[in-house]
């Protein structure tokens, strides 16, 4: 399966396959922090409807992409079209607001893009994003993501990092002869083979916020949740988003408020939910220090949240399936799967049902150090499947 854009740890297609199968076709789909928009896609593809959140701007621009219908001929015409306003314009005069009057910014982009290629996205993001060249906002969507997924790479491309597909950009080059604006015609028809617009049957709306608060979606709903939270210490999706995102329209200042928002992220110890919590900890068997506590109990805290608001907006009668692997904090276990199970049944949820799969080895993105873990190891080379049931009251 070809993707329109990297995404680290996306959902593996078969999870969310499964989970939609055999679903009616008037069923209302969720998935609270849709990532790349695996589940979404896949559930518009089948003709389900589907609603997504997220709280990083660049996955929910990807997800809405990945279910949104669009005629290849249209993004191919609009692509030149943008082309060549941005070949003629000299994009040194135009003023871009988030970066020209932020010094944090504008450092930020010093740092990872050279002068050429910066000149060349000042060009693209003041047609996109300032004055957006076009009204339709499918394609100007289209056109985003084909400029990111030259930025968010593996290899350094319009960027000075490697890396930043996984979200760890290391600064790895200083001069830089990449051409932008030769190589987007590329990455368009990449994008739109990957996103086979033909069988897409419904378009999938795709909410930035938070997961723990979602405001746009009543109580009682939705008819099906399937979703893959963050796992504790595992990656910090800002990190190498961040570097498209300042060419999106957005400040370092705002990203490093959304990034501290996102599950796991807040240090702040409180006394909500003490009681469960220490059921954790006894699970453990083992001293923990403070510091790790307060990680843990943190991310606790949020799942209970995350939880107790996926309860409210699922009907009765209805599931919500999770997917979730254990992290390894300083070389010890900590079983997310346990902690999800403990805040869910604590929301409202009953436990219908738990597989364990293999992470096939491109998806594995928890590094293992040392050789004396190898059971440690191949535990976090599985993740957890966990059905959730909410019955009636
Ligand atoms: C494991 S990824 C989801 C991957 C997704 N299932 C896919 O297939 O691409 C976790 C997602 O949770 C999002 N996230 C983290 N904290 C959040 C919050 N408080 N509210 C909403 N989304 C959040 C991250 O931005 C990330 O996209």
């Amino acid at each position: 399966m070809i993707h329109i854009h990297p995404f680290p740890a996306r959902m593996a297609p078969e999870i969310a396959l499964k989970g939609l199968e055999g679903l009616p076709k008037d069923y209302v789909v969720l998935d609270p922090m849709s990532g790349s928009g695996m589940v979404l896609g896949t559930a518009a593809k089948v003709g389900l409807q589907a609603i997504g959140y997220d709280l990083d701007p660049l996955a929910c621009l990807i997800s809405r992409v990945n279910g949104r219908s669009v005629a290849a001929e249209k993004a191919n015409n609009a692509l030149k079209d943008l082309l060549s306003l941005a070949r003629e314009l000299d994009s040194e005069k135009v003023t871009l607001g988030w970066i020209d009057n932020d010094p944090a910014t504008k450092k930020f982009i010093d740092f990872w893009f050279g002068s050429k290629q910066q000149k060349q996205l000042r060009a693209l993001s003041y047609f996109l994003v300032e004055r957006p060249f076009t009204k339709n906002s499918v394609v100007l969507d289209v056109l985003k993501v084909a400029v990111s997924r030259l930025i968010v790479t593996k290899e350094p491309k319009a960027s000075f990092a490697r890396d930043t597909a996984h979200s760890r950009p290391h600064r790895t080059i200083t001069e830089n002869n990449f051409d932008v604006f030769e190589a987007l015609p590329n990455s368009l028809r990449h994008v739109i083979s990957a996103l086979r617009p033909d069988q897409i049957k419904q378009n999938v709306k795709s909410f930035r916020g938070d997961a723990r608060r979602m405001g746009r979606i009543s109580d009682h709903s939705v008819d099906c949740i399937i979703t893959s939270p963050p796992y504790l210490n595992a990656i910090d999706y800002m990190r190498g988003h961040k570097l498209s995102l300042v060419w999106l329209g957005h400040d370092v200042g705002s990203l490093r408020n959304i990034r501290s928002r996102a599950v796991g992220a807040e240090l702040v110890l409180d006394s909500k939910h003490d009681q469960e919590f220490s059921k954790f900890l006894a699970l453990l068997h083992d001293d923990i220090d403070d510091k790790k506590k307060r990680i843990l109990k943190r991310y606790y805290v949020d799942l209970c949240d995350l939880t107790k608001d996926a309860f409210r907006v699922l009907k009765t009668d209805r599931d919500a399936t999770y997917v979730m692997g254990n992290s390894n904090v300083k070389g010890r276990e900590i079983r997310n799967s346990d902690l999800l199970i403990l805040a869910a049944e604590k929301a409202g949820f009953v436990v219908s049902d738990i597989k364990t799969r293999e992470i096939p080895e491109n998806r594995r993105y928890m590094p293992m150090k040392g050789s004396n873990q190898t059971a440690l190891s191949n535990r976090m080379k599985q993740e957890y499947v966990i059905r959730f049931h909410k019955p009636a009251a």
